[in-house]
């Protein structure tokens, strides 16, 4: 089924400027470059541009030839701290730096939706083109509200989409109701007192503290949480120690923690702090805690699911849409502008078969124009919606 034949008309424009983007790719909060492009397209198609929403973010406002409602769509524009090993030639040419999770890609389809609403304006409402810095878990979503998103723009719907390269080609998938995981990060810091290696009783062994607890906080989810809620802890870091016989002053504990449920997020955390607690008087060393909700759990609209799939069917075509049963245990801060605005956010489909975050990541930029379409077809029918 076709994309919109004006937007595949530039689609070959889509997949240069997605190609410039993957070669320059900027980590959160440091989307210079990507932001300046956005900006520079926008403007060159006649959209009002306000840059500096949420340090680097973007925002294009297009008014319609009618009245009607205002309809956010957002993308994401940061990169990641991985070091691309695709040989491509458009390959990342900043060492250590990717866009392992194609959010290039997800501001190319959204510049393709913003192109076409400019020469085609004949839609109810107003579009907002919102360009989001930072989503990989530094707040770029919370930062952009923060700064007044949605009182200088005010939204009646929002919309956003992820790309999903282990699934079918164009393939789209949305959930009602909660659909992504909130989360937490986590820090631990065990001080104890460091030794000889050889004389581990002048030590306070902060490794040996640092085992304990991270087994104790896999009992968690185990004993504590109700089995039918989901739930995870996952200790992700653990850095302490630098020679051979030296026992060291400090150990350092780093994690996640996902759910669905605000109080097994509260109730996760409590034990950790307790069990924290509990090493820091058994072994007489001091235990320091930081937890922080960064990712809040995902929640779609049920009615804007379905206008999402009503805007994708003519896109992708029968038995090419539908809604996913399964939670997914990821986050997405997304999720954040959802809790101000109502709306949803979809997955859809492309060919490269390497999960996102993955150094040999792709992006199928035959996607491109799929998301754009998607993207306009959302503008023109919800702006119409009474
Ligand atoms: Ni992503």
């Amino acid at each position: 089924m076709p994309v919109i034949e004006d937007i595949a008309a530039f689609a070959d424009d889509l997949t240069a400027i997605r190609r410039d983007l993957h070669e320059h790719p900027e980590l959160g909060f440091q989307e210079v470059r990507t932001s300046a492009i956005v900006a520079e397209k926008l403007k060159e198609w006649g959209i009002e541009v306000t840059t500096g929403i949420g340090k680097t973010g973007v925002v294009g406002v297009l008014k319609g030839s009618r009245p009607g409602k205002t309809i956010g769509l957002r993308a994401d524009m940061d990169a990641l701290p991985i070091h691309e090993t695709t040989n491509l030639p458009w390959a990342s040419k900043t060492p250590g730096v990717m866009h392992a999770c194609g959010h290039d890609g997800h501001t190319t389809m959204l510049l393709g939706a913003a192109r076409y609403l400019a020469a085609n304006p004949d839609f109810a409402g107003t579009a907002v083109f919102i360009f989001q810095p930072a989503e990989e878990g530094l707040g770029g979503a919370r930062a952009m509200i923060a700064d007044g998103l949605f009182d200088r723009f005010p939204c009646d719907e929002i919309y956003g989409m992820h790309n999903n390269p282990m699934d079918e080609p164009d393939r789209v998938k949305i959930r009602k109701g909660p659909a992504m995981a909130g989360s937490d990060f986590f820090d631990i810091t065990i001080n104890g007192r460091g030794s000889h290696g050889a004389r581990p009783e002048d030590s306070k062994d902060p490794i040996v503290i640092a085992t304990t607890l991270v087994q104790q906080i896999q009992s968690i989810v185990a004993r504590n949480i109700p089995p039918v809620k989901p739930a995870v802890v996952s200790v992700t870091k653990i850095q302490g120690g630098d020679a051979y016989n030296v026992v060291p002053e400090t150990v350092k504990l780093g994690g996640t923690i996902r759910f669905f449920d605000t109080e097994v997020g509260e109730l996760i955390s409590e034990r950790i702090r307790a069990l924290c607690a509990g090493a820091a008087m058994a072994y007489d060393v001091d235990v320091h805690v930081d937890i922080r909700n960064t990712f809040d759990v995902l929640v779609n609209d049920g009615p804007l699911a379905d206008a999402v799939l009503k805007a994708a069917a003519p896109v992708v075509g029968d038995d090419m849409y539908g809604y996913n049963d399964e939670l997914v245990m990821g986050s997405e801060d997304f999720a954040d502008m959802l809790r101000v605005v109502p709306g949803a956010y979809c997955t859809v489909g492309h060919s490269g078969g390497v999960p996102v975050h993955n150094p040999a990541y792709t992006l199928d930029d035959a996607i491109l124009p799929v998301g754009a379409s998607i993207y306009a077809n959302l503008i023109t029918a919800r702006g119409e919606a009474a």
